[in-house]
């Protein structure tokens, strides 16, 4: 079992960055292979909307998104870390994310792995951020786990919140059990909308 933690913050041991390796600590505990992947280390292009991935379901642009991709196909778990920067993801999380689009055609590609969230906030926003990620776990057709969060600004200082620990913990231990219980979609979710309603409009 692979579990992957992609960490979207900027400010390298931080809090954000705490918590996902008190997280991806729990899941080595519990047997599982780790990998955190801190995107202010990579070079990653925003999206350029080419749509080539299309055809081909890879993208395009050769940064080191490329290396992303490949963590995130290899693991059934993938655990998204971000500080809440105006009541959303950080900016290099957002670029991931987009570039993720390539996973998503032309069959989603990220179908039946199971999607964690980390956030980090100074006091206000973790849940309108959780809901980004929801939506995003919905589309991708993966299965989603508890959300760990917590409130702390000056690095080190989500150490005291004792709920924030707990919950990075728990979210690992629920990653793995539903990881373990091998949850399928069915076939026809392959695809991000039913064929019936494909090429037509919709919200
Ligand atoms: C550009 C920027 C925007 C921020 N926006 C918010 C916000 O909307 N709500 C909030 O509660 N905290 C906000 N914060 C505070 C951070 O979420 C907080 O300091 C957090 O602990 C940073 O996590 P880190 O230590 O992993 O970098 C912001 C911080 C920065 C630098």
């Amino acid at each position: 079992m692979k579990i992957v933690g992609i960490l979207g913050s900027p400010r390298k041991g931080g809090n954000t960055e705490t918590l996902l390796d008190q997280a991806l600590e729990e899941a080595q505990g519990k047997g599982a292979l780790t990998e955190k992947i801190a995107l202010r280390e990579k070079a990653i292009a925003p999206c350029d909307g080419c749509l080539r991935c299309f055809k081909t379901g890879k993208c395009a642009t050769q940064d080191d998104a490329q290396e992303v991709y490949q963590a995130m196909l290899e693991a059934d778990g993938i655990i998204w870390a971000t500080p809440v920067y105006f009541w959303s993801m950080t900016s290099q999380t957002k670029t991931m994310m987009d570039r993720s689009y390539a996973l998503t055609v032309p069959e989603l590609q990220l179908i039946n792995k199971v999607g964690g969230i980390i956030l980090v906030a100074g006091g206000r926003g973790c849940m309108n951020t959780a809901n980004l990620f929801h939506q995003y776990f919905l589309y991708n057709h993966m299965f989603s786990v508890e959300y760990a969060y917590g409130y702390a600004r000056q690095k080190g200082e989500i150490r005291k919140d004792d709920f924030a620990t707990s919950m990075a913990r728990e979210m690992a231990n629920q990653m793995i059990s539903l990881i373990q219980s091998n949850p399928r979609f069915p076939k026809e979710f392959s695809q991000p909308l039913p064929r019936y309603v494909r090429g037509k409009r919709s919200l």
